[in-house]
C-alpha cells in the first residue's frame, strides 16, 4: 500500500543511491512542489543540495523575504537571489501577455544558469515536476522541457539544462505531494498555500509593467489575500488573487475628482485549473476588503469582482 511515510522512506534510499556523492542544484519557487522535493533531497543528501531561491520582482508582498526565511528554518541549503531589477528591465514596454511570459521566462534562465555555475561541479538538476505536469508537457509539447527550449533556440541550451535531472515527485499527484510534505514535517499552511503561476505578477498587471504598479498589485493582492485569511475563507478557495487592469475611472475623494485604477478580484474554486467556478464570497467580506482597498492602496479608486468561470474565461486574465 502506498503511504507517505514508504515514499519517504524509498526514496530516500534511491536517491542517495543515484546522486551517491554529487552536487546538486534546485530552483525553489515558494510553491509546494518544488518545496517538497527539496525537503525530501535535503533528507537524502543535505547540503550536496545547493537550492536557488529567485525573486523576479513580481512576488507577492513581502514574499521572498517571508519565504526565504522559512526555508532556512527548514534547515535547506538556499541562495536568495534578488534579481527584481533585471526582470522589470527585460519586461520594459512589453504589453503582449504571452511576450511577457518569454521575457520572464528568459531572465529566469539567464539568473539560474548564473547561480547554477556558481556552485562548482553540480552534476544534477533536481525538479519538483508531478505526475500531471509530466502528462501535460508530453501531450502539449512533445516532451519535458520542450517550453524551456524553445526560449533558448539561439544559442543553444544553456549549462543547467545540460545537467543530469533527477525528479522525486515525478509519479505524485498533488494530494500525494501535500501528504508526503507532511509527513515530513513541513508545515501546513506552507502545505495548503493556493497556487500562484510563475510569471507571478506579471501576467496580473494588464498592459506594460512598472515599479509602481507591481508595487500597487502588492499592497491590493496583500489586502485581499490576508482578508480571506482572516475570514477563515483562504481554504475554502482553490485560488485567489487580483488584477491590475489598463483601466482608469473617475471617482470622488472628500472635495476632489480622482481618475484612477481600477482592480479586479477574482476567486475560484477547481481541483486542478483546468475548469473552475467563481466562488461566491459572502458581500460583507466583499465590501470590507474593497473599502480597505481604495482606503489605502493609493491609485486605485475602484474594485470590481470577477464572477466568470472557466471555461469560457480563464483563472488568469493574461
Ligand atoms: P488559466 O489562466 O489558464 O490558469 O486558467 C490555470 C492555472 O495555471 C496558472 N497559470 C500559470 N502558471 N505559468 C505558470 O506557472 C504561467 O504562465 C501560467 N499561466 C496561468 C494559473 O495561475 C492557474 O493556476
Amino acid at each position: 500500500d502506498w503511504t507517505p511515510a514508504h515514499f519517504v522512506e524509498e526514496t530516500v534510499e534511491e536517491l542517495r543511491e543515484k546522486i551517491a556523492s554529487e552536487k546538486v542544484v534546485l530552483g525553489l519557487s515558494g510553491g509546494v512542489d518544488s518545496t517538497v522535493a527539496a525537503v525530501l533531497l535535503n533528507k537524502a543528501i543535505g547540503n550536496q543540495l545547493h537550492c536557488i531561491f529567485v525573486n523576479n520582482g513580481l512576488l507577492r508582498k513581502n514574499e521572498f523575504q517571508n519565504v526565504l526565511k522559512q526555508y532556512e528554518g527548514m534547515g535547506l541549503n538556499v541562495k536568495g537571489v534578488d534579481a527584481s531589477a533585471r526582470f522589470l528591465e527585460a519586461l520594459k514596454g512589453i504589453e503582449d501577455p504571452e511576450k511577457k511570459r518569454k521575457a520572464i521566462g528568459n531572465a529566469f534562465i539567464e539568473v539560474f544558469d548564473d547561480e547554477a555555475h556558481k556552485i562548482e561541479d553540480a552534476k544534477w538538476l533536481a525538479q519538483g515536476t508531478i505526475y500531471p505536469d509530466v502528462i501535460e508537457s508530453v501531450s502539449a509539447t512533445g516532451g519535458p522541457s520542450a517550453t524551456i527550449k524553445s526560449h533558448h533556440n539561439v544559442g543553444g541550451l544553456p549549462d543547467f539544462m545540460k545537467l543530469k535531472v533527477v525528479e522525486p515527485l515525478r509519479s505524485l499527484f498533488k494530494d500525494e505531494v501535500r501528504r508526503v510534505g507532511a509527513s515530513m514535517g513541513l508545515h501546513p499552511e506552507l502545505l495548503g498555500r493556493h497556487p500562484f503561476p510563475g510569471p507571478g505578477l506579471g501576467i496580473r498587471i494588464l498592459g506594460d509593467i512598472t515599479a509602481e504598479k507591481v508595487r500597487m498589485l502588492q499592497e491590493v493582492d496583500h489586502i485581499f489575500v490576508q482578508g480571506l485569511k482572516d475570514w477563515g475563507l483562504y481554504d475554502k478557495v482553490w485560488q485567489a488573487g487580483a488584477m491590475l487592469l489598463p483601466v482608469q475611472s473617475v471617482g470622488v475623494m472628500g472635495d476632489e475628482r480622482t481618475y484612477e485604477k481600477c482592480v479586479a478580484l477574482r476567486a475560484v474554486e477547481s481541483t486542478d485549473g483546468m475548469t473552475a467556478d467563481w466562488v461566491n464570497l459572502p458581500y460583507e467580506f466583499l465590501q470590507k476588503v474593497s473599502n480597505e482597498i481604495i482606503n489605502k492602496v493609493k491609485g486605485v479608486n475602484r474594485v470590481v469582482y470577477d464572477i466568470s468561470s472557466k471555461p469560457p474565461a480563464t483563472i488568469e486574465w493574461e
